[in-house]
């Protein structure tokens, strides 16, 4: 049984007042809510207030990336060791801003995926397919790709904290989510894929996310999907009401 896991992933939005009043409004309305994680990733200059904002509830704090260095003459890179000083325990790897926007090669990912485990911090490893790549009939083979490079040289490790994003180009903020069938067929693949990899037990127990376009209307269908086990949300995690809305629709999965 994997607990599902809805993360907000803000991008570069919220200033530290901003990500605070957030934190004030959704602490208050998750007060009560069990049996779903709760991931949030701020950007790097608020993450120690909403570390602090956390406090005493069970909401983790992610990073958007991470160098893969521990630290040296990088300058603007964040190491790990840097980031867990701040307090979070996760962090978003791959994202397709950071492949498309920043150049992020899948052997940059790599480094960063090693390191991430290296160091103690549960990845959220994100892979997905452009719209031309999904038109060509190529969706399967990128996700194999993203998916064997991303994760290359990590067999026999423990990839039990591991999560996986499946977040279609096309779909990242665009109001067009993947459908529930095109998603749980992602899915499957990425399980079957990480089966291939790892073995049954490790692959069982690692989370898949679907991310693109989710909002409280389409949340409750997607993690219906047997392998869909939760949701990577941008625009609809800004706001404390909307995205406890997700919260709430991505707490009961069908595993
Ligand atoms: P979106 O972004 O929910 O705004 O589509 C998702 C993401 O990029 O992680």
């Amino acid at each position: 049984m994997r607990t599902p896991l809805i993360a907000a992933n803000w991008k570069m939005h919220k200033t530290v007042d901003e990500a605070e009043a957030f934190l004030k409004v959704f602490r208050r309305l998750t007060k009560d809510v069990t049996g779903v994680d709760i991931v949030i990733a701020p950007p790097f200059t608020a993450l120690t207030a909403v570390v602090a904002g956390v406090q005493g509830s069970s909401i983790a704090v992610a990073g958007q990336d991470i160098f893969w260095e521990a630290e040296g003459a990088f300058t603007g890179a964040i190491s790990p060791t840097l980031l867990l000083q701040t307090g979070a325990t996760h962090v978003i790897i791959g994202h397709s801003e950071r492949r498309q926007v920043f150049g992020d090669s899948d052997e940059a990912v790599n480094l960063k995926m090693r390191s991430a485990l290296d160091f103690g911090l549960a990845p959220i490893l994100c892979i997905g397919e452009t719209l031309e790549e999904r038109n060509n009939d190529e969706t399967l083979i990128v996700l194999t790709r993203q998916i064997c490079q991303g994760l290359d040289g990590l067999a026999g490790r423990n990839i039990a904290p591991l999560v996986v994003a499946y977040e279609p180009v096309w779909a990242i903020g665009t109001g067009h989510h993947a459908t529930a069938e095109q998603a749980g067929q992602a899915h499957s693949h990425i399980r079957t894929t990480l089966r291939e990899k790892f073995g049954k037990g490790a692959a069982g127990s690692c989370r898949i996310v679907y991310g693109g376009s989710v909002k409280a209307g389409n949340v409750r269908e997607l993690v219906a999907q047997p392998e869909i086990d939760g949701a990577l949300v941008g625009g609809a995690s800004l706001d404390p009401e909307s995205f406890f809305e997700i919260v709430e629709g991505g707490r009961v999965t069908t595993v």
